[in-house]
């Protein structure tokens, strides 16, 4: 007997299956912008490499007539394929099909990917775009979506886990991207939130869009939830791939290295100019670090949110490095509670993942304000020196120009195990800014202003200097500016084989 009617039937399933929902719902989904979970795979993983497991899962739901209505494959596409060779596993919802949203099975689907991928060691990406729980199906969704979170926390910390959001995320659904360790959202077409803007009308009185509730820059910009924005679909799988390419497969890897192109010895004078004389004026910190890394290749993390802090990724001799540097264009580089959480989420994130740290500092020290001291910086600044210690990467830093009080022991310092660490000649180490200084110690002393004048220009000259400090052996090396980059390379290249270690603990306590 021919085996040709089954190669059919098994061909028309193939069919169906990536027709989703249909071609008007694929039509209206382009309409409005949105790729099909298909066509973002496609631009995710290299030419041909996805292999799609459980095509051909069904709900198993009765209710509401929904055993007439089973489409092949229940809302999402999971399996895993390559970026750059390497192997990633990844889920894409299908609005198409029921919206998305998460049934029984449809979770099941999910879940058996993320255990694939703890158990190989490689990284998941999830494209979010769904309505949430699967309504006809009720508590069996909601066990679904818990089953996700559990093990979302399981992974984090030994596989990077990635979320970009690409349409509609709602309700506790926007918790297992949140968990995971970055959240990327395209402009206009994807909306979060706990809760939407009806039931903020009824139960607050208070108006406002999807959009602003929930968009891609209130997320990037005002409350620092995600982590980069796009412009479209294909630009959020491109920035999907260009971000993995910094990140090893898992925690026990080390990121994956490229050759380096550009000059090793490569002497930078314009960095001599970039510290203005005046200590008070602000300064671009680009400026230090783009020319300083491989080919000026930075890919900053969360640029929208807390401007006062820079962090994100680069490479350094082709090794990548995960960057952290004050702004002192952006409220003059102050550490605040915005701030210090940005910085602390990246350093742990760097740390999880064996990528080293390389710390730019000029901070005047922690934001004065009642608004800071209610919100808490004590325990949020406190998360950042707790990140910084607890790091046992690599870690290296220069102090460009300030690095004040409390903010100079957070900001990667020796005494909390920095491992090498330079200033510049203009840098400022002390307990406070001449002003200030003055201020205190000479309350009501000094008889005019000339006399202050001269106390300040002492005091600046006498301790805010690096030269206390690398009297002390708390700097390692006072370098030229144009060095930056040589230096920075001998830094690297001699805490490669770092083998350092916490002490046992089931986990530390972050002051959350
Ligand atoms: C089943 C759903 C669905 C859902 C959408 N659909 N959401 N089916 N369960 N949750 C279906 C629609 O019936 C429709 O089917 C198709 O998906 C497209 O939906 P539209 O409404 O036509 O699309 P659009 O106008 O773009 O609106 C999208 C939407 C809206 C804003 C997401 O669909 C919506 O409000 N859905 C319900 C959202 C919700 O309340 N979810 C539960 C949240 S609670 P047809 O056949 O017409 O194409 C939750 C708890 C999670 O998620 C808890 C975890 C702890």
């Amino acid at each position: 007997m021919s085996l040709l009617p089954k190669i059919k039937l098994l061909e028309e399933k193939h069919n169906k299956a990536e027709l989703g929902g249909g071609q008007a719902r694929i039509d209206k989904q382009h309409a409005a912008g949105r790729k099909t979970a298909r066509e973002r795979i496609e631009d995710l993983l290299d030419p041909g490499t996805f292999v799609e497991t459980d095509k051909f899962v069904t709900h198993h739901c009765t209710d509401f007539g929904m055993e007439k209505n089973k489409i092949l494959g229940d809302g999402v596409v999971t399996g895993y394929g390559k970026i750059d060779g390497r192997l990633m596993y990844v889920f894409a919802q299908d609005f198409t099909v029921f919206g998305g949203s998460l049934s029984r099975t449809n979770a099941d689907k999910i879940i058996k990917v993320m255990d694939l991928a703890m158990k190989m060691g490689a990284p998941v990406i999830g494209l979010n775009d769904s309505g949430g729980a699967r309504i006809q199906e009720g508590v069996e969704s909601l066990a679904g979506y818990a089953d996700i979170f559990y093990r979302n926390v399981r992974s984090s910390g030994v596989i990077p886990q990635i979320s970009a959001v690409l349409g509609p995320c709602a309700g506790g659904a926007v918790y297992s991207p949140a968990i995971t360790d970055f959240i990327l959202m395209v402009k206009e077409t994807s909306y979060m939130f706990v809760t939407g803007p009806d039931v903020i009308k009824t139960v607050t009185n208070e108006e406002v869009t999807m959009e602003d509730l929930g968009g891609a820059m209130t997320h990037n910009q005002t409350s620092g939830v995600a982590h980069f924005t796009a412009e479209d679909d294909e630009q959020a799988m491109m920035m999907i791939r260009e971000l993995m390419s910094f990140l090893p497969s898992n925690n026990l890897e080390d990121p994956p290295r490229k050759v380096c192109t550009d000059d090793l010895e490569r002497e930078e004078p314009s960095l001599d100019d970039v510290i203005p004389t005046d200590p008070n004026k602000p300064y671009n910190m680009m400026d230090i670090i783009l020319p300083t890394i491989d080919d000026g290749h930075f890919l900053e993390v969360q640029p929208h949110f807390a401007k006062n802090i820079i962090v994100g990724f680069a490479r350094i001799a082709g090794r990548p490095v995960g960057i952290v540097a004050n702004q002192p264009a952006a409220l003059a580089g102050v550490l605040d509670i915005n701030s210090s959480v940005k910085a602390a989420r990246f350093v742990r994130f760097c740390d999880a993942f064996n990528i080293p740290l390389v710390t730019f500092e000029d901070v005047p020290g922690f934001l004065p304000g009642t608004a800071q001291e209610f919100g808490g910086i004590i325990k949020h600044g406190a998360k950042l020196l707790y990140a910084f210690a607890e790091a046992t990467v690599p870690k290296i830093t220069i102090i460009t120009r300030k690095a004040y009080g409390g903010a100079y022991d957070v900001m990667s310092s020796k005494h909390i195990g920095a491992d090498y660490n330079f200033a510049y000649p203009t840098a400022e180490i002390a307990v406070m800014g001449p002003d200030g200084a003055v201020n205190i110690i000479y309350r009501n002393k000094l008889e005019d202003d000339e006399a202050r004048k001269k106390a300040v220009s002492d005091y600046r000259e006498n301790f805010a200097s690096p030269y206390k400090a690398a009297e002390l052996g708390y700097i390692d090396e006072i370098i030229f500016p144009h060095n930056t980059r040589k230096k920075l390379i001998q830094a690297l290249e001699m805490t490669q084989n770092k083998s350092e270690s916490n002490p046992p603990k089931k986990h530390g306590n972050i002051p959350l």
